[in-house]
Parts: structure tokens; sequence; C-alpha cells
């Protein structure tokens, strides 16, 4: 068998703090090609640095000899200094103190992480309430909307420009409900306290390790939701790790402290708002305005009219990444004229929104696809009891639930007409459920 090293503890803990200078997650792609570089120059062919290695690695699984050295290459750690040499010391959770040169060096640059806001336009309103939320005591604040529709931005837009004051540590971090809610936890508690000696064993005591934090000083901690397209990063199935996430912001909600965390996601966590309802805010965030749609489109040096500059905004709900991928089609291939582009009449769907909308519909249960057809077949927007009638089979309350769970992975529109409210699909996700699941 191939000589194997395992992480010890103390090693874990070295290339933590190493991965996090270098701005890398534990599943980076960064890092493992890095460290396939570092195999190639070693002249190294039989060995690859894949994600599952590199997750076997930081779980302190042995793996390959080579493969190990490179993972610590690439983040700059003697592998000498990681490896476990005693099984013994498996139990230990003593992590030696890092020279305080580099300790200094670990303390966060304010904007680390956080995207730059080149180009944004509009979102007056949504601006100032969340900055309304931010000077309030809000403990949660939960961004939540459709793929592209702009909330990462706008969190971003406050902290590059407002200058929030009101805290005394700021934190950007970027998170997956499929990826170990007790590695970002081990994140965090890192980034806030980079001399950390020891470091709990469970989520637990992780969490309320955080949460001691964030009652001892005021601390603004961004989650911001990353998409994975890559599937063999998943450490559990979206729906475990989504409810994990969801207990753990019901946790930080409930809990007395001054700090605030703000999340921006597709999915709306459940149970919280309604069990921590004076410590929770929750934006649902839509589409850009027609104004701040035209100022994008005109800083993308299209040429339109009122009424086709309005029909093309309209036509991709005012999202703002649909509206940057499409400018660059009607410029290529339209010479920037936006009616030659309608009048062809298609929608086109750009790949990464088509990406998001058919890894929500993947993830429907047999139900909610059925209610999903049924509003794209009906096509304009229409009650609760109407779709109940148009589906038998499926009960009353499995419809309610249906539609809340729709709304929250923002698949769904709502309006609301007299006294009851009238639902149907955005035009891209009516066509892309009629592609996926009805043809
Ligand atoms: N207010 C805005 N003005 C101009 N462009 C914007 C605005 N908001 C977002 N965009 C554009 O849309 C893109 C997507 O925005 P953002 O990353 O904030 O979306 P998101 O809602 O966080 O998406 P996801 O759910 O995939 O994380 C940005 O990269 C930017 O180009
Ligand atoms: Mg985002």
């Amino acid at each position: 068998m191939a000589p194997t090293l395992r992480l010890s503890d103390e090693g874990k803990y070295l290339i933590d703090q190493a991965r996090i200078k270098k701005g890398w997650t534990q599943t980076s792609l960064t890092w493992r090609k890095e460290a396939e570089k570092f195999l190639k120059q070693q002249g190294v062919i039989t060995s690859y640095a894949s994600g599952s290695t590199l997750k076997r690695f930081q779980n302190g699984t042995g793996i390959r000899t080579e493969v190990f050295q490179s993972f610590c290459g690439a983040v700059g750690v003697d592998w000498t200094t990681t490896i476990r040499t005693d099984d013994a010391s498996e139990s230990s959770s003593a992590i030696p103190k890092l020279e305080s040169q580099s300790l200094d060096s670990l303390r966060q640059n304010p904007f680390e992480g956080v995207p730059s806001v080149d180009g944004f336009y509009g979102r007056v309103n949504e601006l100032r309430q969340l900055q309304e939320w931010l000077e309030d005591s809000y403990r949660l604040l939960i961004i939540y909307g459709f793929g592209g529709i702009g909330k990462t931005q706008l969190i971003a837009k406050i902290l590059r420009e407002n200058n929030e004051q009101r805290f005394a540590r700021r934190l950007w971090q970027k998170f997956s409900y499929t990826l170990s809610l007790e590695n970002l936890l081990v994140d965090l508690i890192l980034r806030l306290l980079p001399d950390t000696n020891s470091l709990p064993k469970n989520q637990e005591e992780l969490i309320s390790k955080l949460l001691k934090e964030l009652q001892k000083e005021k601390t603004l901690i961004i989650l911001d939701e990353k998409n994975l397209d890559d599937e063999s990063h998943l450490d559990e199935s979206y729906s475990v790790g989504y409810k994990r996430y969801c207990a753990f912001l019901k946790q930080l909600s409930i809990e007395n402290h001054q700090s605030c965390i703000v999340i921006t996601t597709q999915r709306k966590p459940t149970d919280v708002t309604a069990v921590a309802r004076n410590s929770v805010k929750t934006l649902d965030l839509k589409g850009l305005d027609i104004e701040a749609g035209f100022q994008l489109l005109k800083g993308n040096n299209l040429r339109f009219d009122e009424q086709t500059g309005r029909e093309l905004v309209q036509r991709y709900s005012g999202n703002p990444l649909c509206l940057q991928l499409v400018s660059s089609t009607i410029r290529d291939i339209f010479h920037g004229n936006v009616r030659d582009f309608l009048s062809g009449n298609s929608l086109v769907a750009p790949d990464s929104i088509r990406e998001t909308i058919e890894r929500l519909i993947k993830r429907l249960s047999p139900d909610k696809k059925d209610i999903l057809r049924c509003l794209a077949s009906i096509s304009t927007p229409v009650s609760i009891d109407a779709l109940k009638q148009e589906l038998p089979h499926i009960s009353s309350s499995q419809v309610i639930e249906a539609i809340i769970t729709l709304q929250h992975s923002s698949l769904l529109e709502k309006e609301s007409e007299e006294d009851h409210f009238l639902f149907t699909l955005q035009p891209m996700v009516m066509k892309l459920v009629r592609q996926n699941l009805m043809y």
C-alpha cells in the first residue's frame, strides 16, 4: 500500500490559518489547482488533488504522502509540522500559539471578501431599509430572492459605502447549505479569534464559542450564499444542510447578543421569523425598477426607447444579472439594438440563470413540480382556490405548503387582487418549467 499521512489537530489549525490568510474556502478549487501544480513540479503524475481527497485531508484521514505534501505546500505550510505522529494525540485539542507577527497579519481587513460594487444602480429604498435595520438592534437580517437578483451586491454596497459604524468588527463569509456547518463555525471563530489556542470538537460547543464572541463585542457577520455547481464538493444533501443552517440561525436570533448576522440566500430560512419575530427582519428582494434598469442598459451602451427598454427590463423581471448577460448578447449579435433583439420575440435564458432555476426545480418534490406545471400551463396569475381545483389529487394543506416552499425559493411571483393573492411564475421560470417538466 502507498504510504499515507494524516493531519494532526495542530496541523489542521496551522493549515486553517494559512488557508484563511489566502482567502480560500475549505473546498477551494484554487487550493486543489495549486496542489496539482505542486505535484507536477515534483514530477508526480499518478496522484491527484481531488475534492474528496482534500476533504479527507482536512478530516484527518490518511491520504497519499505526496498529495498530503502538495496540500500543505499550496498553502505554504511546512508539512512536517502538520502530521499526526501518534494516534494518542487524537484526543488532544491543544493548538500551538502562532508567532505574534503572523497573528497580526491575520487580523481582519474590514473589506476582505466584500465584492466591489462598480456600476451599481437604483435600490434607494432597499438600501435605506437595510441601513435602518442595521442601526436598530436586530440580530438577524435575511435578504432572500432569486439568483442574480442583487442580494450580494446590495449588502456589499452598504458595507463599502455607508461605512457602518455600530459594529466593532465586520466579517464577510461565504457559505453553502451543502457544506459542513461545523467547518463554517471553525472558519468564523478562527477569523474572529486568530490567536485561539483550542477549538471545541462538536457543533454545539462551536456555536456557544461563537455566541460568546458575539456577546463580547458588537460584530457584523455577512453570510453570503454561494451556489456550488460542482456536486463533488457536497458534504451533505441540500435539505439536511438547509435544516441545520435554519436551526443555527434560529439559535443566533434567539440568544442574547448585540451583534448582527446578515444572510443572503435564494431560499428563505424557515421558522426563524416566526420564533424570533422581534429580532429578525426579512427583505424579499425583487428586480430593479424600470429607472435603474434603464441606467443599467445605458451603462451597457444599448440603444432603446422608453417602450423597448421597459419591455426588456420587464421580460427579465428586472433581474440585474440577466440584464447584464443579455446586454452583452444584444451588443454582440444585435449591434446594441434592443428593438431588434425583442422583435425575435425570444426569451433568452442566460446559462447561469438557467442552471439556478434547473437546480431549484430538480430539488422539488413531485407535488411541487405538479404545481409548477399547472402554473406554467395556465400562464396567467391564479388564486390558491383555482390551483386546488386544477390539482384535485393534491390535498389542500399540501398545496398551501407547496406554495410556501415555492415562494420561499423565489420561484413564485405574488400579486394582490382585492382581498386575496394571485400566484404566477416569472417569464423565465415559466419557460424553463415548460422545457424541463412539460415537453
Ligand atoms: N443594483 C445593481 N445595479 C447594477 N447591477 C447589479 C445590481 N445588483 C446586481 N447587479 C449585477 O447582477 C450581478 C448579480 O448580483 P448578485 O451577485 O448580487 O446576485 P445574487 O442575488 O447575490 O445572486 P446569487 O443568488 O446567485 O448569489 C452582479 O454581479 C452585478 O453585475
Ligand atoms: Mg449572492
